[in-house]
């Protein structure tokens, strides 16, 4: 019997619409894109500890990370005094880099009142960052998810001090 959809087709459907993003939250994207460039966290925020210089990435989204802090979650490593969760406010960035070392995404995470806010921005150099995903996505809660199964609130690069 002849099926109706090649399974092969119908798996590169899928992973087409995969890549399609999860932009969940557009304008609240854009308003943190245009934050984080007015914070100017590349000058401003310190770089996370183990992130001095750029590190090879863990995923497969990009070559190298840079991953840099905001003044509230740098003060849970200065401090280095025993916490389960990221303070509210903290605001975490990380640049992916290719192999040719031209940027690729932006994502970040911002610890709000409702948990952490999601975002990731595929179109770095445009001026609103083109979001991607936004809001709370599932593709990056499911894969940060074993950090927050380890007691470590959901960051996978940055230990908070135990
Ligand atoms: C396939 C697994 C995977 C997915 C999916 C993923 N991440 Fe990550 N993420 C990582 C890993 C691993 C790191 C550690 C740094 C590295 O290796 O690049 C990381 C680091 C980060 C960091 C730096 C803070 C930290 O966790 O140490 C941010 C911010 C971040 N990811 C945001 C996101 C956002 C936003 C999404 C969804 C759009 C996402 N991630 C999806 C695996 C993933």
């Amino acid at each position: 019997m002849r099926l109706p959809i090649d399974p092969a087709l119908a798996l590169v459907a899928l992973s087409f619409l995969s890549a399609c993003g999860d932009n969940q939250d557009p304008a609240g994207a854009d308003e943190l894109f245009l934050r984080i460039q007015t914070l100017d966290y590349r000058a401003t925020f310190a770089k996370a500890p183990g992130y001095e210089t750029q590190q090879p990435s863990n995923t497969s989204h990009s070559a190298f990370s840079d991953i840099f802090l905001n003044p509230i979650s740098a003060k849970v490593i200065a401090d280095n005094t025993a916490i389960s969760a990221w303070p509210l406010g903290s605001l975490i960035v990380k640049d992916g880099y290719d192999d040719d070392g031209i940027i690729e995404l932006i994502a970040v995470m911002e610890k709000r009142s409702d948990g952490w806010y999601w975002a990731e921005y595929l179109d770095p150099t445009a001026s609103a960052g083109g979001a991607s995903y936004s809001g709370k996505p599932s593709v990056c809660i499911d894969c940060h998810q074993s950090a927050a199964d380890d007691g470590n609130d959901f960051t996978r690069a940055i230990v908070l001090p135990k």
